[in-house]
Parts: structure tokens; C-alpha cells; sequence
């Protein structure tokens, strides 16, 4: 964020939200991909959505996850930071080689209840 030329007080209230999110939660789920039983093809176009299939697969999980949770009344955060810091999630939980981390869950009982806002339908829905 020094790098990206944002102001100290940004950077200092992002880093407090992120050390909110992810030391107060009771749990944490991380959802990696290893691509060890997936098809391998010789051709990037086929190997990459190949992975991309590995990541709608782990989201998929994750959604219903976050479906199971909220059945459950408890609530999550989904955080693709990550992504952004693979190197530090291997060395810190000490993860196998081939796992990809992708994206982290925060689960527990919510703090505050009610919904965000979200835009319309309308708006984010191509009708054919
Ligand atoms: C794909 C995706 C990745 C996200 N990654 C992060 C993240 O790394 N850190 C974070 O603080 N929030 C992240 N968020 C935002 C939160 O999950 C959440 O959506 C946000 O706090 C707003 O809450 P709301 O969706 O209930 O409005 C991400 C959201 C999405 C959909």
C-alpha cells in the first residue's frame, strides 16, 4: 500500500479492519485448490480453465459453506486477501506444496444482525 502511494491514515485504518477480521472470529476456513487429481493438457487455453474449473469448484464449497452457516444463524466473511499473500499463508500454516490458497471464511456468531444494502436486480441481471 506504501508502494501504491496511499496515505498513512488509510493504510493504518485497512490494516486495522483486516486485524479485526481475521483475529476476532472464533473460526477461520481456508479454501485451497491442488490441482493433483485434476486433468493436465498439454495447451495453456485447456489447463488454465481447467484451474479455473479448480477454482469454481473450492467456491462452490465455500458458497455452501456460507449457506450452511447462515441456516445455522451463524454468519461469515468471504477475504480473497489470501490470494495476495500466498507465500506468508504457506509458511505460517505450514501447507502442502501443491495447495493453493484461495480464499479465507470467517465464521462465528454475528456481532450485528441485519443485511447490507445491495444494488438492484435490475441492475446486475442481462435478461435474455
Ligand atoms: C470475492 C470477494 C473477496 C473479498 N475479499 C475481501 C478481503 O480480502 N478482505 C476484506 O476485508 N473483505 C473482502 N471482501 C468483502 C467482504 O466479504 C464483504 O463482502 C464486505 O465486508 C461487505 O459485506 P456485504 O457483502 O455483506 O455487504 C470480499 C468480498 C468478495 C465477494
Amino acid at each position: 500500500m506504501m508502494k501504491d502511494g496511499l496515505p498513512k491514515t488509510v493504510i493504518q485504518a485497512r490494516l486495522r479492519r483486516s486485524r479485526e477480521r481475521l483475529l476476532e472470529p472464533p473460526v477461520l476456513v481456508l479454501g485451497c485448490l491442488s490441482m493433483e487429481d485434476m486433468d493436465d493438457y498439454p495447451d495453456s487455453f485447456r489447463q488454465r480453465n481447467e484451474w479455473i474449473m479448480g477454482v469454481q469448484s473450492v467456491s462452490l464449497a465455500l458458497g455452501n459453506l456460507m449457506l450452511a452457516a447462515a441456516h445455522e444463524g451463524l454468519g461469515t466473511c468471504w477475504m480473497c486477501a489470501p490470494l495476495f499473500a500466498a507465500d506468508e499463508v504457506h509458511r505460517a500454516l505450514g501447507l502442502p506444496k501443491r495447495w493453493e490458497p484461495l480464499a479465507l471464511l470467517s465464521l462465528g456468531y454475528p456481532a450485528e444482525e441485519g443485511a447490507s444494502s445491495r444494488k438492484p436486480l435490475e441492475e446486475v441481471i442481462l435478461w435474455m
